[in-house]
């Protein structure tokens, strides 16, 4: 079972993650800390907290390197972009370079824009990609980054990348797959609000049909930590 926070409301729930993600990124030793973001509409509170008052100073922002666990493909204008919010609510926000963003680039199209992603991944990295941090958020269908119920069975399993088709409305992406999720340091789950109430319990049980209850980083439990508010955890109790 992964380590589940529980806080009041999305506030103070941004707090716990954005103090778990300061312990963890000022605990490595390594030169550079490689986070994949997450998109949709809820991570925007966490990364307003890490580049607030209450976080933004203890963060060494020059160590950190800016992924995407997805990203829609539209332009970096729309409003559906996970660029635009990070760049909102993250990078707008802290001393942070061009170098040391890695925007997933879309408008080469989905199929060009995962090859180049990938060959990007393995420039940084090496054959084997590993991101100390990968933040997931959980849709309504139980989807994460933008890998959906429908596309579990055609994800290729040997690559780090893939397209997709998704979301409300349907859009094309370009997501991580779980050859790069699961290789994580570390995995947070963030995820608030009453309309996540059901699909958090069918996770958080195993449901398999699910793609975020396949999030599993090598390392065990010990590696994967579900932040969320008392709304979406509410029916986790009943078991
Ligand atoms: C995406 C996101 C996705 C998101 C969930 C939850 O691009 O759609 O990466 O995985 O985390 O859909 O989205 P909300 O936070 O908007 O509910």
């Amino acid at each position: 079972m992964p380590e589940v926070v529980v806080a009041q409301g999305p506030e103070q729930v941004s707090e716990l993650a954005a103090d778990f993600i300061v312990r963890l990124i000022k605990g490595s030793a390594r030169l550079k800390f490689h986070i994949a973001l997450s998109g949709g509409k809820t991570p925007g509170l966490l990364y307003r907290c890490l580049t607030g008052p209450r976080c933004s100073d203890e963060i060494p922002w020059s160590k950190l390197h800016f992924w995407w666990g997805d990203e829609r493909v539209v332009s970096s204008e729309s409003p559906d972009s996970n660029f635009r919010l990070a760049q909102e609510t993250l990078i707008e926000r802290a001393p942070i370079d061009e170098g040391q963003i890695h925007r997933i680039e879309v408008e080469l199209g989905a199929d060009k824009a995962a090859a180049s992603y990938e060959r990007e991944l393995i420039q940084a990295f090496g054959d084997r990609v590993v991101f100390d941090l990968v933040l997931l958020g959980v849709g309504k269908d139980g989807h994460t980054a933008s890998i959906f119920p429908d596309s579990l069975g055609q994800l290729p399993q040997d690559r780090h990348l893939a397209t997709t088709v998704g979301g409300e409305p349907p859009l094309e992406r370009v997501t991580l797959t779980f050859k790069a999720i699961n290789a994580a340091r570390q995995v947070v789950v963030f995820v608030t609000g009453a309309s996540k109430r059901d699909i958090i319990q069918r996770v958080l049980m195993g449901d398999e049909r699910l793609p975020a209850s396949l999030i599993e980083p090598g390392d065990g439990d010990r590696c994967l930590h579900f932040f969320l508010d008392k709304a979406a955890a509410a029916g986790l109790d009943k078991g």
